[in-house]
């Protein structure tokens, strides 16, 4: 099993729209039992929250259910755990690497390094803006979600 983890401050935005998009791409390449998706957050001021109402409606104008979602912190086991985890923004980056076991730095990435044609590094946290953000947010997600799984595919020899 392949274990994917998205990253950002608070799980109610845009980790947990990652999740949501991501496990739908797997789900379409028929890849659910190779590849497990999770989400979780920097801080802890959300745990236990269904993600924000503004990225739910987003996802769900794209058809993708975000509503069973639940807020998580991340903890030092995640970066043991999961192969890939990867972070929406730099500030995600040096938090996690402030609780990882020695040795596992490199599993941490920014998610957009894996967006082909995206000039920017960071997902911006649309928390605090409008509602425009959050399309804007799904739309690096699905790009950056396309070249992960091709990746994911190509590094585990996954057909
Ligand atoms: P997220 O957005 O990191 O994309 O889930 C945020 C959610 C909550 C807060 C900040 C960002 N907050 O300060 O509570």
């Amino acid at each position: 099993m392949v274990k994917v983890l998205f990253v950002c401050l608070g799980n109610i935005c845009r980790s947990p729209t990652a999740e949501g998009v991501f496990k739908n791409l797997v789900q379409q390449a028929k890849l659910g039992d190779r590849i497990q998706v999770d989400s979780a957050g920097t801080h802890a001021y959300h745990v236990g929250e269904a993600p924000d109402a503004r990225a739910q409606e987003a996802a769900r104008n794209r058809g993708i259910e975000l509503g069973k979602l639940k807020g998580r912190q991340a903890i030092a086991e995640d970066m043991t755990e999961f192969d890939y985890v990867l972070a929406m923004d730099h500030e995600n980056v040096e938090n996690l690497y402030r609780i990882c076991p020695e040795g596992y730095e490199s599993r941490i990435n920014l998610f957009l390094s894996y967006a082909n044609n995206l000039e920017i590094e960071e997902v911006p946290d649309p928390y605090f803006g409008g509602g425009s953000g959050f399309d804007q947010v799904l739309d690096m997600i699905e790009e950056a979600s396309i070249g992960l799984l091709n990746e994911i595919r190509r590094e585990n020899n996954i057909k």
